[in-house]
């Protein structure tokens, strides 16, 4: 058995880095990539405009201004390392500087396999889960 200078296995060492290989190959082939939708809508009523600003660490989506009853949405695809985090910054006129997560690996992967939908209305933010297909009732806004 040889040893690198950390006392792992070198053997062991390149199995594991065939697999890094082979998996990051596959992936950028879009063999295993994923892509999903994400969208947040405004259904505040009322003629209420909202401000939403969604961020990753590798992309910034801009402050967009989002009229009463549409939407706005981006694709991406979760990296392999399971750490894809999309956060935002969202105003209306009762609400400012909301933070929320539109996509967090960890609590998103089942819940929204390809699509990460957004509701945004009076009563606070609801989600569209698609392991069981319903609406749920995600963030309050703060009183
Ligand atoms: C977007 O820009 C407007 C105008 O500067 C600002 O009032 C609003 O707070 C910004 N919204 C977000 C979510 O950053
Ligand atoms: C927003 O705030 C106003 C004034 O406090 C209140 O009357 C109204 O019900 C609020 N709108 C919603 C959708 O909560």
């Amino acid at each position: 058995m040889k040893l690198d200078l950390m006392g792992n296995n070198i053997g062991d060492a390149k199995v594991v880095l065939l697999l890094v290989l082979l998996v990051c190959s596959l992936c950028s082939g879009r063999v295993c990539a994923v892509d999903v939708h994400a969208s947040i809508k405004n259904m505040l009523g009322n003629g209420n405009m909202m401000s939403i600003h969604c961020q990753s660490k590798d992309n910034d989506l801009g402050n967009q201004t989002v009229s009463d009853g549409s939407e706005f949405g981006w694709d991406f695809s979760p990296n392999v390392w399971g750490t894809t985090l999309f956060y935002c910054d969202l105003d209306w006129k009762n609400v400012s500087d909301f933070y929320f997560d539109a996509y967090a690996f960890a609590r998103d992967s089942v819940r929204c396999k390809t699509l990460c939908s957004w509701l945004v209305s009076g009563e606070g933010m609801y989600g569209f889960n698609e392991g069981t297909g319903l609406w749920e009732f995600m963030y309050n806004w703060p009183s």
